[in-house]
């Protein structure tokens, strides 16, 4: 864990105004150190003669972005947020808060209660503390409905959405917008302000009581029908900005703060601090830390179907020079169209306007001539999962490519080895495997192969990073196909869903029980979504394991042509246009007589059966990928799974969840099992080594 520096605050002078100023890099988090910084300054301004006024500013990117999340797992500090904010807002002396960067929690309800806000043009503000499980436990609930009214307070807090300074200062948030320089103009705000004026005095949104009320119960309603009775969070949210009109401030404050306390304790904040944290491990690699990224302007994407197309938004949307490479007339007609219409939807949706959208496309050349790619800097391969036709155009792409190109591969399962090897410079490859939809999925797998240069894969992580994706490292070594942890954990789970549907279970019922663990979609929806086809071709590609029990049940649907959504026909049936199926009657037929033919007698699965092996399939697999270092981190398992699969975020994701069961209790079940199918429930060495020395997963995390 960082440390804070040990004088994370100091107190400056210009004239009769008193500067605080913070400086506790990265993000100027309001820790320990920093709140006693705060008090100290505050309270030596205030007993130095001559004080007008204090200003509160911090130094680096940002106004403090928040509490320490690092510290909600720690006993309580004094001073508390609530503490250090009451203290400001009962200062005599007018205190203005100079808002630059992401003011966002705690920093926002810091600036919150000072007497007055002077943001930078480009600030932004915010109370993310949903986006934590939590709510805004530092007075955000009771000084924001009596700043801007419960509507906006509402909006912001349930949404955890930021507002730009111009939008802040309308809604009265934020008093003035600095033009030029945001310290000088603060001062000078500093010095007009005669008297303090304290936001919880501020009694011009409660004024109108009936409305108020209106305004909160309809949010309690839209909660409730939305998230359903038991969201935790958001309720609470809706009920202390109540408080906020029927409590005088101190009272009100006390409500939020039990409120908070409950929220923390949740599993649900333990599941979406983790994400927070796992993501931004996942896209450190501290072995290639030190190598220097090369610098990509202009990115070429050979390919432009669905997966091409969406990655090529995705680098115009980031502001990438983009050249795409189809084949003929045709395929760059289709791709153009595949493109255009995303930029049409995003304007008629109000995402972009008009000229937004032009101005992207500006930087789009669509082409069929693969010699454009000589000015690339970065050159993507995203054609047709073909061992043959990729290593072909790999070695096209080498031979066009600048010698300083790195050249990236989008296969999902095909060996990365023989790929990077085809381009005759494996040292400048690497793969990126982006997740459909690429322009939306913010996962991108990072596939590093034995003789990938730490720059190429600096270059591929860089990139990956200014898309604004969660990229994930996965290292692949010869021999172990693409090696992705995304695939291996999804092959794991498949097959341990296939297992239980030829012993007796159905698709609507496998998938029922995992949307009711938190996914969005079960097994059997996604695989319609994908297109049996796709699957059925992967299997197909690789030779049988004939130590594991194959289930023919998907290969048998796809040729009867019922390859899912596309042909409305599938798991589930489909009305044309419909994205809803209904179970597949023919399906239940096929696979009751598919059981007969194999001797299955049918039996029974509870819903927690069918979790409970879907589960422990996730975590063996991922456990066995940690032992074969194709992943880092356990927690990098948890962000592909997350990110890639739809695992419930606020559960952390799976090897979280395998934490809490605790890993020696996973492995006795899966003793349990192993006997029935042991290629998928023997206890990998990793998870064997962690139920022997009584250990976790997160003790394997690093940072
Ligand atoms: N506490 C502790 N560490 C934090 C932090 C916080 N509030 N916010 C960011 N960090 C850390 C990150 O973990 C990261 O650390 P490493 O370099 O060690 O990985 C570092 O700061 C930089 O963060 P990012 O990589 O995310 O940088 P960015 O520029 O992409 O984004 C940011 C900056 C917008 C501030 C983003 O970090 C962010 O959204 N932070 C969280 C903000 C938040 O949720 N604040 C509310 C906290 S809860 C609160 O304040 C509650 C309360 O009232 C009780």
């Amino acid at each position: 864990m960082k440390q804070a520096p040990k004088h994370p605050v100091r107190l400056e002078r210009q004239g009769n105004v008193a500067l605080i100023v913070i400086e506790n890099p990265p993000v100027n988090a309001l820790g320990v150190a920093v709140r006693r910084g705060i008090a100290a300054a505050l309270n030596a301004a205030l007993a130095q003669e001559g004080t007008h006024a204090i200003v509160i500013a911090a130094n680096g990117r940002t106004f403090p972005a928040g509490a320490d999340i690092r510290e909600f797992d720690m006993a309580p500090q004094e001073p508390s947020l609530t503490q250090l904010c009451s203290l400001v807002e009962n200062s005599p002396k007018p205190v203005v808060a100079a808002v630059h960067g992401t003011a966002l929690g705690g920093g926002l309800e810091l600036a919150m209660a000072a007497h007055y806000r002077v943001a930078a043009k480009g600030a932004r503000m915010g109370l993310p503390e949903i986006k934590l499980g939590i709510l805004p436990g530092a007075g955000g609930t009771q000084r924001l409905p009596r700043l801007v009214g419960p509507e906006l307070a509402l909006d912001m807090i349930l949404t955890g959405n930021q507002v730009s300074a111009g939008i802040a200062a309308e809604m009265g948030l934020v008093d003035h917008v600095a033009d030029t320089d945001l310290r000088e103009e603060a001062v000078a705000y500093a010095r007009s302000v005669t008297e303090p004026r304290q936001t919880g005095a501020n009694r011009e949104h409660l004024r109108d009581g009936a409305a108020y009320m209106a305004s909160v119960n309809a949010r309690r309603a839209q909660v409730k029908m939305e998230l359903g009775a038991n969201a935790l969070a958001p309720l609470k949210i809706v009920n202390c900005v109540e408080a906020a009109l029927l409590l005088p401030l101190e009272a009100g404050l006390d409500v939020e703060r039990a409120a908070c306390e409950e929220c923390m304790d949740s599993r649900e904040s333990a599941g979406l601090r983790h994400a927070f944290f796992a993501e931004r491990a996942a896209s450190k690699f501290p072995e290639a830390a030190d190598a220097k990224p090369a610098q990509v302007d202009r990115v070429a994407i050979v390919g432009g179907g669905l997966m091409g197309s969406g990655i090529a938004i995705a680098a115009l949307q980031s502001g990438f020079a983009v050249t795409l490479v189809e084949q003929g007339e045709s395929g760059v007609n289709a791709a153009l169209e595949r493109i255009g219409a995303y930029y049409e939807r995003s304007v008629a949706k109000g995402r972009l306007s008009e000229a937004q959208g032009a101005a992207a496309l500006t930087h789009l050349q669509l082409t069929n001539k693969l010699d454009t790619l000589s000015e690339a800097d970065l050159i993507i391969e995203a054609v047709a999962e073909d061992l043959e036709l990729k290593t072909q155009l790999l070695a096209e792409i080498s031979a066009l490519a600048k010698p300083e190109a790195v050249i990236a591969t989008n296969t999902s399962y095909l060996d990365l080895d023989i790929l990077a090897q085809a381009t005759g410079r494996p040292t400048d490859t690497i793969g990126l495997h982006f997740f459909a939809p690429a322009e939306v999925n913010k996962l991108v797998e990072i596939g590093v192969h034995d003789a990938a240069s730490p720059q190429a894969v600096m270059t591929g992580l860089g990139f990956a990073k200014h898309l604004g994706k969660v990229p994930v490292r996965a290292r692949v070594h010869a021999g172990f196909g693409s090696g992705y942890i995304g695939n291996a954990i999804l092959e794991a789970y498949r097959h341990a869903a296939d297992i239980m549907l030829e012993d007796g279970a159905t698709p609507s019922q496998i998938d029922g029980a995992m949307r009711s663990f938190g996914f969005r979609m079960g097994p059997y929806q996604v695989a319609d979504m994908s297109g049996l086809d796709i699957a059925y071709a992967r299997r197909q590609s690789k030779p049988r394991d004939p130590d594991a029990r194959y289930v023919e049940i998907a290969d048998k649907m796809v040729e009867q042509g019922w390859l899912g959504q596309k042909s409305g026909r599938g798991y589930y049936i489909y009305a044309e246009g419909q994205r809803q199926g209904v179970p597949n009657g023919d399906v239940l037929k096929l696979i009751a007589e598919h059981r007969a033919q194999k001797g299955i007698t049918p039996r029974k699965f509870s819903d927690r059966d069918i979790r409970d092996r879907i589960l422990l399939a996730m975590v063996n697999a991922g456990a066995r990928l940690l032992g074969e270092g194709v992943a880092a981190r356990p927690s990098d398992i948890d962000v592909v799974m997350v990110h890639g699969f739809g695992y419930p975020r606020s559960r952390g994701g799976p090897m979280m969840d395998a934490d809490a069961t605790t890993p020696a209790i996973i492995a006795s079940r899966l003793s349990v099992l192993a006997p029935e199918e042991p290629k998928l429930w023997s206890a990998a060495p990793v998870l064997s080594m962690l139920a022997h020395e009584r250990q976790k997963f997160e003790d394997l995390n690093t940072s």
